[in-house]
């Protein structure tokens, strides 16, 4: 029987810290902005901006969402991206993807401040993440080192296998897995032999984006398995990357989906809005 991690009970904790930390700054005259962009009418898109407008209103930032539609041009996208850089009220610029086909997601990417990039997806916040000396953290990996940390779970010089090699999780998480003095293998679609690695993982991340990828036999006994996935099983559920039923008796700790890693990515997310705000008032 594994102990769950509890993203959504840890998560709350995280909002409330930043809670407080919000209205420390209202006390002395900064408001905590978001503006969040939306492009198009992907349902799971539109699920996880409502999550984190109720998150921000929650902690009491506040939150302003552009809902365009799937016709939007790569050139009205980009002037609302200047439009919002420019403006002073606004700390916090995230456009969630994935967008419509058409529409290039670096060049949104490269347009957004550094300095309002709360999603830390701009190349000069993932060059510091390289480096280990950023303000902005990845949300995901973020989110996930924070909950091993509140479990008490150090992956220094345990072998971390994450499962994924993409920009927004993988890369970034293999980082902060590197940063914590882990010994990380990448293992992606054209590994080779995926469950040689990952039946040795005291860590295992998953971050495929297909439904129970990783099955009993992929785990070793007393493994940590952080489930990154939020994905649609034959009939329609929602399920992790993680065959949770098959796995969760033999790992030691499991993260379930929902209420694992999603909320911890928001959390994270507000506390990049309230650095945010704190480096443009000169206050970090
Ligand atoms: N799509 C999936 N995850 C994310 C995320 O963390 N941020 C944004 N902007 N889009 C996403």
């Amino acid at each position: 029987m594994a102990t769950i991690l509890d993203g959504k009970a840890v998560s709350a904790q995280v909002k409330a810290d930043v809670k407080r930390e919000v209205e420390a700054l209202a006390g002395r005259g900064v408001s905590v902005s978001l503006a969040v962009i939306l492009v198009g009418d992907d349902p799971a898109s539109h699920t996880y901006v409502r999550n984190k407008e109720k998150a921000c209103a929650e902690a009491g930032i506040q939150s302003k969402t552009y809902r365009l539609p799937a016709g939007t041009t790569e050139q009205e996208l980009l002037a609302l991206v200047e439009a919002l850089n420019a403006d002073k009220a606004v700390n916090g610029i995230l456009c969630q993807l994935p967008l419509p086909k058409g529409l290039n997601e670096a060049a949104v990417i490269a347009a957004v401040s550094p300095a309002k990039d709360v999603d830390a997806f701009h190349t000069a916040n993932v060059g510091h993440i390289m480096l280990g000396d950023y303000a902005f953290l990845p949300c995901t990996p973020a989110g996930i080192v924070e909950l091993l940390d509140r479990y008490r779970i150090d992956p220094a010089g345990k072998h971390c296998v994450v499962i994924g090699r993409s920009n927004i999780v993988g890369k970034p998480m293999a980082m902060l897995l590197l940063h914590r003095n882990a010994t990380v293998t990448v293992c992606h679609s054209k590994t080779e032999d995926l469950a040689a690695y990952t039946r040795t993982a005291d860590i295992l991340v998953a971050a495929v984006g297909k439904p129970r990828f990783v099955t009993a036999d992929m785990v070793k006994p007393g493994a940590v398995v952080i489930d990154v996935g939020m994905d649609r099983d034959e009939n329609g559920k929602l399920c992790g990357d993680v065959d949770f039923a098959a796995v969760e008796p033999k790992a030691a700790y499991i993260t379930p989906v929902p209420g694992g890693v999603g909320p911890m990515t928001i959390a994270t997310l507000l506390k990049n809005t309230v650095t945010a705000a704190k480096l443009q008032n000169g206050m970090a």
